[in-house]
């Protein structure tokens, strides 16, 4: 949600600080793309220039009329919150006298009242935006003290919400300030220069070395020095980490699409969370635990919050973590978690599952959890992210950058994740024996050679898709663990197709959904392995019975298994995998054919419309 950019190079005033933040804004483009904007200090003064629309449009503006060089900059990427999607509500947002200019990303709540009394100060505003009123506080501190990072300080202070800024002034032409309050800034150390982003990959092809911020933190960077402070101004530590992967991982690499070439990433994203998991003694360790391990042989209960595919993964998960491990496990919406009173004690273990880890909904059920007592594991692909430092344990998936809004490889790092979790908490508690831990162990191990079979034939699952081009309305249907797998295979075609997909538990299908069924209805069934006969033949009977009031049947199914031949128009062939390990091969046929069709009706895959890679507002 927004991308910030923000950079300060020497002194001798040259390009780079425009090439590095569009750069920047480039690859954070996914984490909004309502408009883009950058400001920059230039030995003439502030310049700035903004446009409404994706990042293209801005680099018109650009040439059409060519900004001078400069030493430092700051760049932005919308996602609209206050005021919609026009020029003049774009970041940079600028004080009256032009001098000062900055960049937010979250919500200012009480902007109101600010705007109220700048209004009645005699100021006169120019977009609708929450932004702007930092803008106009800023530069009537920075008059006063004359110091950037003494009137970030202070208007800090003043300010509800989250939130993420930025501020350059035309009279300090050597630094960038930033602050954070519940929303993600980090800092890019290079060498003669610096950077700050809402994440690494602003500055990932400048800088491995980074910095993470803590809450309620000031920062000013200049081009040899990065100075931390707290609210107080009092000097602080932030925490330095090296970035684990490179630029390359977060281009296109000859896909046509980002998504396409994370749904090509998946055997690796897979393979790569389950490396290094064992110690010298074959035992399965996590990242960074926090937790005393009596306590965690104590959880009677686990709650796992997490919002959009995140919530998918953990329903999963719940198949898996309650067979091994024999703990109740309850999967909930983060945003619905803290408002409905949830029973949690210090028995209780969250895990909160997020690709970015700093999904707002998600944090804030991660801190009632801890103010209840209940300890809390995070699944997290984002390093120096805010829900891995606020929990009491990490894991983190292996991924790699996940850049199209619609997450894909993502969910099958998460889902994995929590396979190790549940792994895990089995060879801890004592549910299962360190050998059938390994034997866990060695089917996952089997999985990324499986995803690579589908991806291999993948041009059958295409072809099919275009196919169906114009239709309006595809149901999924799935049980047990194939469940979860309906209701994200809806949700991609949703959120890439605008089309109305609804996935459904196949056994609730006699008490409502089959109502939907028409000649020509379209239903993904999502098929166990008939190695479970009685799971295999209930979703069996679910196809013919749809089939039979003219549903086009469209089915997900293991290699060998014969009995769904005659119900079915169309199959999809998955390699033979034990059932709670199907998701992982079952939902990539569906992630393609969500991709396809979407690109087939001419839409942007990577950034559809209204959506936010990163959802850092409530
Ligand atoms: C947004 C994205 C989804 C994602 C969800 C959770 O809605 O569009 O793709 O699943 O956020 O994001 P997280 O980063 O917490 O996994």
């Amino acid at each position: 949600m927004c991308g910030i950019v923000g950079y300060v190079g020497p002194a001798m005033p040259s390009n780079r600080p425009l090439e590095v933040a569009m750069e920047g804004l480039a690859r954070m483009e996914y984490r909004g793309y309502d408009s883009a904007g950058v400001a920059l200090v230039a030995p003439m003064g502030l310049v700035s220039a903004k446009k409404a629309g994706k990042l293209a449009n801005l680099r018109g503006v650009l040439e059409a009329s060519p900004l001078p060089e400069a030493t430092v900059a700051i760049g932005h990427t919308r996602w609209a919150t206050h005021g919609g999607p026009t020029d003049a509500n774009a970041h940079p947002h600028l004080s009256e006298d032009g001098k000062l200019a900055v960049i937010h990303n979250g919500i200012i709540e009480n902007f109101a009242p600010l705007r109220a009394e700048l209004a009645a100060a005699g100021v006169t505003f120019t977009s609708e935006t929450d932004t702007e009123v930092v803008a106009h506080l800023l530069a009537r501190e920075y008059n006063a003290a004359r110091d950037l990072t003494q009137a970030m300080l202070t208007v800090t202070r003043r300010l509800e919400g989250a939130y993420t800024l930025l501020a350059i002034h035309a009279d300090a032409p050597g630094s960038v300030v930033g602050a954070r309050r519940n929303s993600p800034l980090v800092i890019g150390l290079g060498d003669g220069e610096n950077f700050l982003g809402s994440d690494v990959a602003a500055f990932i092809s400048h800088t491995k070395d980074a910095l993470e911020m803590g809450q309620d933190q000031v920062v000013t960077i200049t081009a040899d020095d990065v100075r931390v402070v707290d609210a107080d101004g009092n000097p602080a530590e932030g925490r330095r980490f090296t970035v684990d992967w490179d630029a390359d991982a977060a281009v296109k690499g000859g896909y046509a699409t980002f998504m396409d070439k994370e749904i090509h990433d998946q055997p690796k994203a897979v393979a790569d969370t389950l490396l290094g998991r064992t110690d010298t003694a074959g035992n399965l360790v996590l990242d960074e635990l926090r937790i005393d391990e009596t306590i965690l042989r104590s959880v009677d209960k686990i709650i796992v919050v997490a919002c959009g595919t995140a919530a998918y993964a953990g329903h999963v998960a719940k198949y898996a973590i309650e067979h091994w491990c024999r703990i109740p496990v309850e999967v909930e919406l983060a945003h619905e978690f803290r408002y409905r009173d949830p029973v949690v004690s210090e028995k209780t273990l969250v895990v909160a599952i997020s690709q970015s880890g700093e999904t707002m909904d998600t944090i804030m059920a991660v801190r009632h959890a801890r103010e209840q007592g209940a300890k809390v594991l995070a699944i997290v692909n984002t390093h120096g992210s805010t829900i891995p430092r606020e929990s009491d344990a990490v894991l983190y998936t292996h991924a790699g950058p996940e850049v199209a809004v619609a997450s894909t490889k993502a969910f099958l790092a998460q889902i994995t994740a929590c396979y190790l979790l549940g792994l895990y908490l089995a060879q801890l508690r004592g549910n299962k024996y360190p050998d059938e831990v390994a034997g866990y162990l060695e089917e996952l191990a089997a999985l990324p050679a499986k995803i690579q079979h589908i991806l291999d034939n993948e041009e059958e699952v295409r072809a099919v898709a275009r196919a169906m081009k114009d239709a309006t309305s595809v149901l999924f249907l799935g049980r047990h663990v194939g469940y979860p797998v309906a209701l994200e295979g809806a949700l991609k075609l949703k959120e890439l197709a605008y089309i109305h997909a609804e996935g459904f538990a196949a056994g609730e299908l006699k008490h409502g959904p089959i109502a939907l069924i028409e000649d020509g209805q379209p239903v993904f069934f999502i098929v166990p392995t008939p190695r479970r006969p009685l799971l295999h033949s209930k979703v069996v009977s679910n196809i013919q019975e749809v089939r039979a009031r003219g549903a086009k049947t469209l089915v997900i199914a293991e290699e060998g298994d014969e009995a769904v031949t005659p119900y079915a128009d169309v199959i999809f062939r998955v390699p033979r995998t034990p059932t709670l390990m199907m998701p992982l091969v079952t939902v990539v046929p569906l992630q393609i054919f969500a991709a396809e069709l979407a690109g087939a009706k001419g839409y942007d895959v990577d950034q559809p419309r209204n959506l936010a890679k990163s959802v850092t507002v409530e």
